[in-house]
């Protein structure tokens, strides 16, 4: 089943962070749907990005919904004070939740929308028990960490199974891509099944990211 028209999720990580502002200004004006922000702690992933007071900065300014990718160990310790930040959906890594149910129920209960993200290892049956109570899975179609890497080709076998256990299940969880996503593949990772795209280095790299992200929209 193919989505004709795609949430796209920039992602801040690949921005100007000396011109936040005017970076957020820039999604505002375009025809982004959601602002990604990628939240590195250098434990769970070898890379720090930024935290709860860029968040607060990023969501002063925006006027879309902020969708937080926590790449973070121990993140029922912060979702709250991200939720405090802006947060709207909340996005937690499957490998760093031994306790995953409890972390949905917590994002869920301070009013956000709640995400469980899949390194390119992770197989989605491990979704298979909690699938009804995630609002979306992020796939990682690199391994996390760094904006700029090559896409993995075998994200698309992920997202047809992933497409297929959520239709049987009868839910309404939304399957977003992250990692290498350009206006080559975002048809391909579409008409698999996904309902949303993160997009780093291909829009904030572009002569036109404005441009890009109403390409990335229309594809
Ligand atoms: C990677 C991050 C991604 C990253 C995507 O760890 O989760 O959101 O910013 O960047 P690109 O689109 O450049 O691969
Ligand atoms: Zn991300």
């Amino acid at each position: 089943m193919s989505n004709p028209s795609p949430i796209i999720s920039p992602s801040i990580l690949a921005a100007d962070f000396a011109n936040i502002q005017s970076e957020v200004e820039l999604l505002n004006r375009s025809e982004a749907d959601w602002i990604h922000v990628d939240v590195m702690d250098g434990v769970f992933v070898p890379n720090i990005s930024f935290g709860i007071p860029v968040c607060k900065a990023i969501h002063k300014h925006a006027e879309k919904p902020l969708d937080v990718h926590l790449m973070i160990v121990n993140p029922e310790r912060y979702v709250e004070d991200f939720a405090k930040a802006g947060a709207e959906i909340i996005t937690v890594h499957y490998e760093a939740c031994p306790h995953l149910h409890r972390n949905l129920q917590q994002i869920k209960s301070i009013g956000c929308k709640a995400g469980v993200s899949l390194n390119p290892h992770t197989n989605i049956d491990v979704l298979e028990d909690t699938i009804q109570d995630i609002d979306l899975v992020l796939i990682m179609s690199v391994n996390p960490g760094f904006g700029g890497q090559k896409f993995i080709e075998n994200t698309y076998a992920k997202i047809t199974k992933l497409r297929a256990m959520i239709d049987a299940a009868g839910s309404s969880t939304i399957i977003e891509i992250d990692g290498g996503v350009n206006a080559d593949n975002a048809r391909r990772l579409l008409d698999a099944g996904a309902d949303a795209l993160v997009a780093g280095s291909f829009v904030f790299r572009s002569d036109n990211p404005e441009e890009t992200i109403a390409k990335l929209k229309a594809v």
